[in-house]
């Protein structure tokens, strides 16, 4: 194929620190549009990338002949109205997680776009950490053996600053259980497999966040039970004190199988503990080089520090799927798997009883 031409909608925080970087190191793929609602935000982007196409409006560049491809990094509440317009034109669509507002309209799209016959993916960025694909592939191997308990924990301390959009729930739709849970949902899924039902609960401490209202959750934590019989415990806040922020606060997954038990953590990204059943305890072992990088993806493992620049596999695994016209991964339809498990997490509290997830989970 022809070089990809990819509209970037959004020019803020993660577009700029990881899908254009990320695009940079795609073979044949050019920027070939901006768009940004905010026309600071939009002049910034193209002062930097030297793209001179560029709209505050999404409906002028999703259309455009001179588009193949968009990456919709926008507030929540616009993924689902971006995503439907550039599957109306045809376009292939990277979205940012959580993938909508709602499972409904989460799976809205994932079937609209399977039937455009687009390529789509959602931007669950963390499966390209090269610890988390070996520990995909233990698993899978069966080094484990049946698993009996998933735990993840995510702990930032991000105090009580004013996080825009986030912080509003018609915006966000949810605070920690879409911003960081969602990711961790999806390692459940990629690991374990599909929920049965859960319990859960959501805390806000902080109902004034830099002077500004906050309705969205601080903190979420899950019980659940899996298809295959196994356990779940899943705890994510922004309020753990001391924790630090991003790859350097804590992101950790525990696997507890009947043959051994493996740690996994986004920090120590190149090596997963793992102890036998009976054994002495855990051990580290480290993650094999064939590992570093996503398959085919020309990044340099060695260039940069490997906790930012793992990310820009998502941008190579997105280019390369249209080229190949092969499915991505993850696509839209383990963003609404995700968004099932998040509305039974809001059911859940809002009962203040177990929910079942049903068929789509
Ligand atoms: N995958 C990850 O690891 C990861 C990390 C950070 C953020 N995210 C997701 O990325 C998305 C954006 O987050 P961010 O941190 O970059 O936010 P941000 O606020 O820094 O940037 C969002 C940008 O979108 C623009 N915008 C708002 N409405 C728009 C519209 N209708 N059309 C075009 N532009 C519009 C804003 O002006 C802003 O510049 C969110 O969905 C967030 O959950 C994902």
């Amino acid at each position: 194929m022809k070089t990809v031409r990819v509209a970037l909608i959004g020019c803020g925080g993660i577009t700029l620190q990881n899908h254009l970087p990320g695009l940079a190191l795609c073979p044949e793929t050019r920027v070939s549009a901006l768009c940004d609602a905010d026309p600071a935000a939009l002049e910034r982007a193209r002062q930097q990338t030297g793209v001179a196409v560029a709209s505050t409006r999404f409906e002028d560049i999703v259309p455009r002949e001179d588009v193949d491809a968009v990456i919709i990094a926008t507030p929540n509440h616009t993924h689902a109205p971006i995503a439907r317009a550039a599957i109306a034109a045809g376009k292939h669509v990277l979205c940012e997680k959580p993938l909508a507002l709602d499972a409904a309209e989460a799976r809205e799209l994932a079937a609209a776009a399977d039937r455009a016959g687009v390529r789509h993916m959602t931007a669950f960025t963390y499966r390209f950490v090269p610890a988390m694909r070996y520990l995909a592939a233990v698993v899978a191997r069966g080094d484990l053996g049946e698993i009996r308990h998933f735990r993840c924990c995510r702990l930032q301390d991000w105090g009580t600053r004013n996080l825009g959009w986030r912080q509003v729930r018609r915006l966000a739709g949810s605070g920690e259980l879409g911003d960081m849970l969602s990711h961790r949902i999806d390692f459940a899924h990629l690991l374990v497999g599909p929920l049965r039902r859960l319990v859960a609960d959501l805390k806000t401490f902080t109902p004034v966040r830099g002077g500004a209202p906050n309705d969205t959750d601080d903190w979420v934590a899950v019980l659940a039970e899996f298809v295959r019989g196994a356990t779940g415990v899943l705890e994510s806040s922004k309020l753990a004190s001391g924790r630090n922020e991003s790859w350097r606060s804590l992101d950790s997954v525990e696997l507890n199988g009947e043959r051994a038990s493996a740690v996994y953590c986004t920090a120590r990204w190149n090596e997963l503990q793992i102890g036998r059943a009976g054994g002495p305890g855990l051990e580290t072992v480290s993650v094999p080089r064939e590992y570093w990088v996503w398959p085919g993806s020309p990044r340099d493992p060695g260039a940069g520090d490997p906790l930012v620049t793992f990310r820009y596999d998502q941008a190579f695994e997105f280019v390369d799927a249209i080229r190949q016209q092969r499915p991505c991964v993850p696509d839209f339809h383990a963003g609404a798997r995700v968004q099932t498990v998040m509305d039974a997490v809001v059911a859940s509290v809002a009962r203040r009883s177990w929910v079942d997830l049903g068929d789509y989970a």
